[in-house]
Protein backbone atom coordinates (compact mmCIF):
# COMPACT_ATOMS: atom_id res chain seq x y z
CA UNK A 1 0.00 0.00 0.00
CA UNK A 2 0.87 3.44 -0.60
CA UNK A 3 2.10 5.52 2.18
CA UNK A 4 0.56 8.37 4.03
CA UNK A 5 2.16 10.98 2.17
CA UNK A 6 1.64 9.91 -1.07
CA UNK A 7 -2.06 9.57 -0.96
CA UNK A 8 -2.28 12.82 0.52
CA UNK A 9 -0.56 14.02 -2.22
CA UNK A 10 -3.39 12.11 -4.39
CA UNK A 11 -5.75 13.85 -2.42
CA UNK A 12 -4.18 17.24 -3.51
CA UNK A 13 -3.80 16.32 -6.91
CA UNK A 14 -7.94 15.39 -7.14
CA UNK A 15 -8.23 18.87 -5.31
CA UNK A 16 -6.35 20.93 -7.72
CA UNK A 17 -9.02 19.76 -10.53
CA UNK A 18 -11.62 21.98 -9.42
CA UNK A 19 -13.44 19.03 -7.36
CA UNK A 20 -16.32 19.88 -5.16
CA UNK A 21 -16.21 18.44 -1.53
CA UNK A 22 -18.82 18.25 1.13
CA UNK A 23 -16.54 18.66 4.27
CA UNK A 24 -16.41 22.32 2.98
CA UNK A 25 -19.62 22.60 2.69
CA UNK A 26 -21.10 25.40 5.23
CA UNK A 27 -24.39 24.12 6.98
CA UNK A 28 -26.04 28.35 7.25
CA UNK A 29 -27.86 28.95 4.35
CA UNK A 30 -26.45 31.82 3.72
CA UNK A 31 -24.70 33.06 0.42
CA UNK A 32 -21.87 35.22 1.40
CA UNK A 33 -19.99 36.66 -1.66
CA UNK A 34 -16.23 37.04 -1.53
CA UNK A 35 -16.00 34.73 1.23
CA UNK A 36 -16.28 30.87 1.75
CA UNK A 37 -19.91 30.63 3.25
CA UNK A 38 -21.67 29.45 0.10
CA UNK A 39 -23.97 26.90 -0.40
CA UNK A 40 -25.47 25.41 -3.57
CA UNK A 41 -28.82 25.39 -1.34
CA UNK A 42 -29.02 28.93 -1.53
CA UNK A 43 -29.13 28.91 -5.59
CA UNK A 44 -32.43 30.90 -6.71
CA UNK A 45 -33.51 29.67 -10.31
CA UNK A 46 -37.27 30.04 -9.49
CA UNK A 47 -37.51 32.71 -12.20
CA UNK A 48 -35.35 32.12 -14.81
CA UNK A 49 -32.18 29.78 -15.89
CA UNK A 50 -29.36 27.97 -13.44
CA UNK A 51 -26.63 29.59 -15.84
CA UNK A 52 -27.23 32.76 -17.73
CA UNK A 53 -24.44 33.65 -19.46
CA UNK A 54 -25.25 37.57 -21.30
CA UNK A 55 -22.25 39.19 -23.59
CA UNK A 56 -19.14 37.09 -22.68
CA UNK A 57 -16.20 38.27 -24.38
CA UNK A 58 -12.69 37.01 -23.20
CA UNK A 59 -9.69 37.67 -25.04
CA UNK A 60 -6.37 36.14 -25.12
CA UNK A 61 -3.29 38.59 -26.18
CA UNK A 62 -6.00 40.31 -28.90
CA UNK A 63 -7.32 36.82 -29.80
CA UNK A 64 -11.09 37.05 -29.57
CA UNK A 65 -11.85 33.27 -27.82
CA UNK A 66 -15.61 34.58 -26.29
CA UNK A 67 -17.19 37.04 -28.35
CA UNK A 68 -20.00 38.51 -26.56
CA UNK A 69 -21.62 34.62 -26.02
CA UNK A 70 -24.62 34.01 -24.52
CA UNK A 71 -26.25 31.19 -23.28
CA UNK A 72 -29.23 30.19 -20.68
CA UNK A 73 -29.38 26.82 -19.32
CA UNK A 74 -32.36 26.02 -17.62
CA UNK A 75 -32.94 24.10 -14.59
CA UNK A 76 -32.89 20.19 -15.07
CA UNK A 77 -31.89 20.83 -18.59
CA UNK A 78 -29.26 18.06 -21.00
CA UNK A 79 -27.65 20.96 -23.23
CA UNK A 80 -25.50 19.76 -26.06
CA UNK A 81 -22.59 21.97 -27.26
CA UNK A 82 -21.16 21.69 -30.55
CA UNK A 83 -18.69 24.08 -32.88
CA UNK A 84 -15.38 23.02 -34.42
CA UNK A 85 -11.80 23.05 -32.79
CA UNK A 86 -11.49 26.50 -31.38
CA UNK A 87 -15.15 27.51 -31.01
CA UNK A 88 -14.66 28.92 -27.37
CA UNK A 89 -16.05 25.66 -25.49
CA UNK A 90 -13.69 25.11 -23.86
CA UNK A 91 -13.15 28.58 -22.79
CA UNK A 92 -16.81 28.72 -21.69
CA UNK A 93 -16.15 26.24 -19.30
CA UNK A 94 -13.48 27.78 -18.10
CA UNK A 95 -15.41 31.36 -17.13
CA UNK A 96 -18.63 29.42 -15.62
CA UNK A 97 -15.97 27.56 -13.33
CA UNK A 98 -13.74 30.56 -12.99
CA UNK A 99 -10.45 29.23 -14.48
CA UNK A 100 -10.30 31.95 -16.47
CA UNK A 101 -12.13 35.52 -16.09
CA UNK A 102 -14.00 37.21 -18.29
CA UNK A 103 -13.46 40.47 -19.98
CA UNK A 104 -16.41 41.85 -20.41
CA UNK A 105 -19.97 40.37 -19.75
CA UNK A 106 -22.47 38.82 -16.86
CA UNK A 107 -21.98 35.24 -15.74
CA UNK A 108 -24.71 34.09 -12.88
CA UNK A 109 -25.54 30.83 -11.30
CA UNK A 110 -29.44 31.31 -10.52
CA UNK A 111 -30.24 34.79 -9.82
CA UNK A 112 -27.92 35.92 -7.10
CA UNK A 113 -24.46 34.23 -7.66
CA UNK A 114 -22.32 35.93 -9.70
CA UNK A 115 -19.69 33.93 -10.77
CA UNK A 116 -17.12 36.89 -11.92
CA UNK A 117 -16.93 37.48 -8.55
CA UNK A 118 -16.17 33.68 -7.17
CA UNK A 119 -13.08 31.71 -6.44
CA UNK A 120 -13.11 28.44 -8.65
CA UNK A 121 -13.18 26.32 -5.38
CA UNK A 122 -16.29 28.18 -4.35
CA UNK A 123 -18.00 28.14 -7.35
CA UNK A 124 -17.49 23.98 -7.02
CA UNK A 125 -18.96 24.60 -3.57
CA UNK A 126 -21.93 26.27 -4.75
CA UNK A 127 -23.01 23.20 -7.01
CA UNK A 128 -21.30 23.12 -10.49
CA UNK A 129 -19.17 20.10 -10.90
CA UNK A 130 -17.02 19.67 -14.12
CA UNK A 131 -15.19 16.45 -15.53
CA UNK A 132 -12.23 17.05 -16.91
CA UNK A 133 -11.24 14.42 -20.09
CA UNK A 134 -8.67 12.64 -18.64
CA UNK A 135 -10.19 10.60 -15.79
CA UNK A 136 -9.46 11.96 -11.75
CA UNK A 137 -9.96 8.94 -9.96
CA UNK A 138 -7.73 7.13 -7.26
CA UNK A 139 -6.19 3.85 -9.14
CA UNK A 140 -5.88 1.97 -6.35
CA UNK A 141 -8.93 2.14 -4.20
CA UNK A 142 -11.77 0.22 -5.25
CA UNK A 143 -15.07 1.93 -6.55
CA UNK A 144 -16.78 2.31 -3.60
CA UNK A 145 -13.88 3.31 -1.74
CA UNK A 146 -13.14 5.95 -4.74
CA UNK A 147 -17.10 7.06 -4.23
CA UNK A 148 -16.48 7.23 -0.84
CA UNK A 149 -13.44 9.59 -1.07
CA UNK A 150 -15.17 11.80 -2.98
CA UNK A 151 -17.52 12.39 -0.03
CA UNK A 152 -15.21 13.62 2.28
CA UNK A 153 -11.87 13.80 1.65
CA UNK A 154 -11.14 16.73 4.70
CA UNK A 155 -9.97 13.77 6.87
CA UNK A 156 -7.17 12.79 4.38
CA UNK A 157 -7.32 9.17 2.65
CA UNK A 158 -6.43 7.16 5.82
CA UNK A 159 -9.10 8.52 7.95
CA UNK A 160 -11.75 8.63 5.74
CA UNK A 161 -11.25 4.90 4.79
CA UNK A 162 -11.47 3.73 8.24
CA UNK A 163 -14.08 6.03 9.47
CA UNK A 164 -17.19 4.62 10.25
CA UNK A 165 -20.27 5.78 7.39
CA UNK A 166 -23.24 6.87 8.65
CA UNK A 167 -25.97 4.64 7.33
CA UNK A 168 -27.19 7.67 4.56
CA UNK A 169 -23.72 8.00 3.75
CA UNK A 170 -23.41 4.49 2.48
CA UNK A 171 -27.14 4.33 0.95
CA UNK A 172 -25.95 7.55 -0.82
CA UNK A 173 -22.90 5.86 -2.24
CA UNK A 174 -25.11 2.48 -3.23
CA UNK A 175 -27.36 5.06 -4.97
CA UNK A 176 -25.40 6.63 -6.80
CA UNK A 177 -22.81 3.26 -7.98
CA UNK A 178 -26.41 2.18 -8.93
CA UNK A 179 -27.09 5.67 -11.26
CA UNK A 180 -23.24 4.56 -12.87
CA UNK A 181 -23.87 1.35 -13.15
CA UNK A 182 -20.97 0.11 -11.52
CA UNK A 183 -22.40 -1.90 -8.53
CA UNK A 184 -20.88 -5.54 -9.30
CA UNK A 185 -17.43 -4.10 -9.46
CA UNK A 186 -18.06 -2.48 -5.96
CA UNK A 187 -14.68 -3.99 -4.61
CA UNK A 188 -12.83 -3.83 -8.36
CA UNK A 189 -9.89 -1.68 -8.09
CA UNK A 190 -10.39 1.28 -9.95
CA UNK A 191 -7.49 1.27 -12.37
CA UNK A 192 -8.86 -2.32 -13.13
CA UNK A 193 -11.67 -0.63 -14.76
CA UNK A 194 -12.30 0.05 -18.53
CA UNK A 195 -12.03 3.29 -19.88
CA UNK A 196 -15.71 3.86 -20.13
CA UNK A 197 -15.99 2.43 -16.84
CA UNK A 198 -13.82 5.10 -15.54
CA UNK A 199 -15.32 8.05 -16.98
CA UNK A 200 -18.82 6.97 -15.07
CA UNK A 201 -16.75 6.61 -11.76
CA UNK A 202 -15.24 9.88 -12.64
CA UNK A 203 -19.12 10.87 -12.95
CA UNK A 204 -20.14 9.50 -9.74
CA UNK A 205 -17.45 10.69 -7.82
CA UNK A 206 -18.82 14.26 -8.60
CA UNK A 207 -22.55 13.21 -8.09
CA UNK A 208 -21.11 12.30 -4.80
CA UNK A 209 -21.52 16.60 -4.01
CA UNK A 210 -24.19 16.60 -5.36
CA UNK A 211 -23.96 19.33 -8.02
CA UNK A 212 -26.42 21.39 -9.58
CA UNK A 213 -25.16 21.76 -12.82
CA UNK A 214 -22.62 19.04 -14.13
CA UNK A 215 -20.29 20.23 -16.80
CA UNK A 216 -19.32 17.46 -19.22
CA UNK A 217 -16.56 17.89 -21.57
CA UNK A 218 -15.78 15.34 -24.31
CA UNK A 219 -17.08 12.78 -22.20
CA UNK A 220 -17.39 9.81 -25.22
CA UNK A 221 -13.68 10.22 -26.58
CA UNK A 222 -12.10 7.07 -26.77
CA UNK A 223 -15.29 5.15 -25.85
CA UNK A 224 -16.55 1.67 -27.28
CA UNK A 225 -19.72 2.34 -28.97
CA UNK A 226 -21.82 0.47 -26.08
CA UNK A 227 -19.70 2.52 -23.44
CA UNK A 228 -21.07 5.17 -25.57
CA UNK A 229 -24.51 4.08 -25.48
CA UNK A 230 -24.25 3.84 -21.88
CA UNK A 231 -22.97 7.21 -21.37
CA UNK A 232 -25.83 8.54 -23.37
CA UNK A 233 -28.44 6.82 -20.74
CA UNK A 234 -26.39 7.86 -17.76
CA UNK A 235 -26.18 11.59 -19.29
CA UNK A 236 -30.07 11.51 -20.62
CA UNK A 237 -31.16 10.06 -16.47
CA UNK A 238 -29.37 12.42 -14.74
CA UNK A 239 -31.08 15.57 -16.68
CA UNK A 240 -33.97 16.44 -14.30
CA UNK A 241 -31.72 16.00 -10.49
CA UNK A 242 -28.99 18.11 -12.53
CA UNK A 243 -28.34 20.53 -15.15
CA UNK A 244 -26.28 18.94 -17.54
CA UNK A 245 -24.36 20.39 -20.16
CA UNK A 246 -22.19 18.26 -22.38
CA UNK A 247 -19.06 19.62 -25.18
CA UNK A 248 -19.18 16.80 -27.28
CA UNK A 249 -17.69 16.28 -31.30
CA UNK A 250 -19.16 13.23 -31.67
CA UNK A 251 -22.31 13.96 -33.84
CA UNK A 252 -23.58 11.02 -33.43
CA UNK A 253 -23.78 10.94 -29.42
CA UNK A 254 -25.36 14.15 -29.85
CA UNK A 255 -28.13 12.86 -31.41
CA UNK A 256 -28.44 9.96 -29.71
CA UNK A 257 -28.97 12.13 -26.20
CA UNK A 258 -31.68 13.92 -28.45
CA UNK A 259 -31.49 17.48 -26.43
CA UNK A 260 -30.98 20.86 -27.27
CA UNK A 261 -27.80 22.05 -28.91
CA UNK A 262 -26.34 24.97 -29.20
CA UNK A 263 -24.21 25.54 -31.99
CA UNK A 264 -20.51 27.28 -31.21
CA UNK A 265 -18.54 29.60 -34.23
CA UNK A 266 -16.00 31.95 -33.50
CA UNK A 267 -16.46 32.79 -29.63
CA UNK A 268 -20.68 33.36 -29.95
CA UNK A 269 -23.91 31.48 -30.81
CA UNK A 270 -23.96 30.48 -34.18
CA UNK A 271 -27.55 28.57 -33.97
CA UNK A 272 -29.69 26.68 -31.25
CA UNK A 273 -32.14 24.19 -31.61
CA UNK A 274 -32.69 20.34 -31.94
CA UNK A 275 -29.95 18.48 -33.92
CA UNK A 276 -31.90 18.33 -36.96
CA UNK A 277 -32.34 21.76 -36.71
CA UNK A 278 -29.25 22.94 -36.12
CA UNK A 279 -28.00 20.51 -38.92
CA UNK A 280 -30.02 22.00 -41.65
CA UNK A 281 -28.88 25.19 -41.11
CA UNK A 282 -27.54 26.86 -43.67
CA UNK A 283 -24.75 28.79 -41.50
CA UNK A 284 -24.04 25.63 -39.62
CA UNK A 285 -23.13 23.63 -42.51
CA UNK A 286 -21.35 26.51 -43.80
CA UNK A 287 -19.02 26.53 -40.98
CA UNK A 288 -18.80 22.51 -40.61
CA UNK A 289 -17.62 22.52 -44.33
CA UNK A 290 -15.02 24.94 -44.14
CA UNK A 291 -13.38 23.33 -41.43
N1 LIG B 1 -5.02 30.15 -22.26
C1 LIG B 1 -5.08 30.48 -23.54
N2 LIG B 1 -4.18 31.29 -24.10
C2 LIG B 1 -4.23 31.62 -25.40
N3 LIG B 1 -5.16 31.18 -26.25
C3 LIG B 1 -6.09 30.34 -25.75
C4 LIG B 1 -6.11 29.94 -24.38
N4 LIG B 1 -7.18 29.11 -24.20
C5 LIG B 1 -7.79 29.01 -25.38
N5 LIG B 1 -7.14 29.74 -26.32
C6 LIG B 1 -7.55 29.88 -27.71
O1 LIG B 1 -8.91 30.24 -27.73
C7 LIG B 1 -9.59 29.58 -28.78
C8 LIG B 1 -10.75 28.81 -28.22
O2 LIG B 1 -10.25 27.67 -27.54
P1 LIG B 1 -11.16 26.60 -26.84
O3 LIG B 1 -10.22 25.65 -26.20
O4 LIG B 1 -12.15 27.24 -25.98
O5 LIG B 1 -11.88 25.92 -28.09
P2 LIG B 1 -12.78 24.61 -28.14
O6 LIG B 1 -14.07 25.01 -28.79
O7 LIG B 1 -12.84 23.97 -26.82
O8 LIG B 1 -11.95 23.72 -29.16
P3 LIG B 1 -11.77 22.12 -29.22
O9 LIG B 1 -12.98 21.60 -29.93
O10 LIG B 1 -10.54 21.96 -30.06
O11 LIG B 1 -11.62 21.60 -27.85
C9 LIG B 1 -8.56 28.69 -29.48
O12 LIG B 1 -8.11 29.36 -30.63
C10 LIG B 1 -7.47 28.57 -28.47
O13 LIG B 1 -6.21 28.41 -29.09
MG1 LIG C 1 -12.19 22.15 -26.05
Amino acid sequence: MNSFSQMQDKVRDVLRRDRTFNHTIVEENIFLQGTHSVHHNTLDASHGPVLYLEDVSVSFDGFQALNKLSLYIDDGELRCIIGPNGAGKTTMMDVITGKTRPDTGLVYFGQTMDLTQMAEHDIAIAGIGRKFQKPTIFPEHSVWENLELAMKTDKGVWHTLFTVLTSEQKDRIEEVMLIIGLQELCYARADLLSHGQKQWLEIGMLLMQDPRVLLVDEPVAGMTHQEMDRTAELLTSLAGKHSVVVVEHDMDFVRSIASQVTVLHEGSVLAEGTMDEVQNNQKVIEVYLGE
